[in-house]
């Protein structure tokens, strides 16, 4: 199956649904890729799901190449976009190209994704005009959870749904492949993808998006944060770890690990060679 590109993203459009999921390293891409991701997210969400941090304020743009950069060694079929994370498009408009420009350089990611609506089509337009293909996010846009007062579902009444849908349209005429909608109500996404020629991929935006995105950790089971309700949790990896390594302890403790064939030996030669130095030398 040929490599995803921001601009096949892009005609997906009506076509079969998209499925994105994020990954920080290169084994969940690897898996990612396998069970047939068409897009890996390095999400900012690695500030939450891997680093230990209460929200995604902290990660920084040295972080998330790292993270991308592993991800991308994985060699998925899937596109990599990184999350621009906050403070690295908001000071100025050469500050956010060189950022954009280092998660291509440095990271070798096939797009970027920044939160915000009207207010952010200058940086959108700056960094498409590098070359860098720009997928956007509106809604709960985690970035803003000051501002926001927390993470709440946007756009419910009459004139925030209104912002929202107009938000859309004119990410989509700046250019962006593709619009991530975050914590949205499901007849507003539902609005706005019929609205615009790119696909949306909803997180808590109902079943009516041209695709949808989780992030891994909470897909799996993995992490211990409390789970919004637009999550579904498919498996409980975390507990069959926890299980696992509760085994492997219990092996260590009674010496059943390592067994006979875990374990190097001598060669007979080697053996018997040294089984005679320690010998006491007679007489
Ligand atoms: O950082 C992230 O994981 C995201 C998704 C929730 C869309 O931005």
């Amino acid at each position: 199956m040929d490599k995803v590109t921001a601009p096949s993203v892009k005609a997906a459009k009506g076509g079969d649904k998209l499925r994105m999921v994020t990954a920080y390293d290169a084994p969940s891409a690897r898996i990612a890729d396998r069970a047939g991701a068409d897009i890996i997210l390095v999400g900012d969400s690695v500030g939450n799901a891997m680093l230990g941090f209460d929200s995604t304020l902290p990660v920084t743009m040295d972080m998330m190449v790292h993270h991308t950069a592993a991800v991308v060694r994985s060699k998925p079929r899937a596109l990599v976009v990184a999350d621009m994370p906050w403070m690295s498009y908001h000071v100025s408009i050469e500050e956010t190209i060189r950022n954009a420009g280092r998660f291509i350089q440095e990271g070798g990611a096939g797009a970027v994704k920044l939160e915000g609506g009207r207010k952010r089509i200058p940086a959108i337009e700056a960094v498409l005009d590098a070359e860098i293909p720009v997928m956007g996010h509106i809604g709960l846009t985690p970035q803003s959870i000051h501002a926001m007062g927390g993470y709440r579902v946007q756009g419910r009444g009459l004139e925030a749904a209104h912002t929202l849908m107009e938000d859309a349209k004119a990410l989509a005429a700046a250019g962006v492949f593709s619009l991530v909608l975050e914590g949205v109500p499901d007849l507003v996404a539902e609005r706005i993808t019929g609205d615009i020629d790119v696909p949306t991929i909803g997180i808590g935006a109902g079943p009516r998006c041209d695709g949808q995105v989780l992030v891994y950790h909470d897909v799996l089971g993995l992490g211990d944060r409390h789970l919004p309700k637009f999550v579904r949790k498919y498996a409980d990896l975390g507990e069959a770890a926890v299980e696992a390594l509760q085994a492997f302890f219990a092996d260590v403790l009674d010496g059943s690990f390592p067994a006979e064939a875990e374990t190097y030996h001598l060669s007979e030669e080697v053996a018997a060679a040294l089984a005679e130095e320690q010998a006491p030398s007679g007489g």
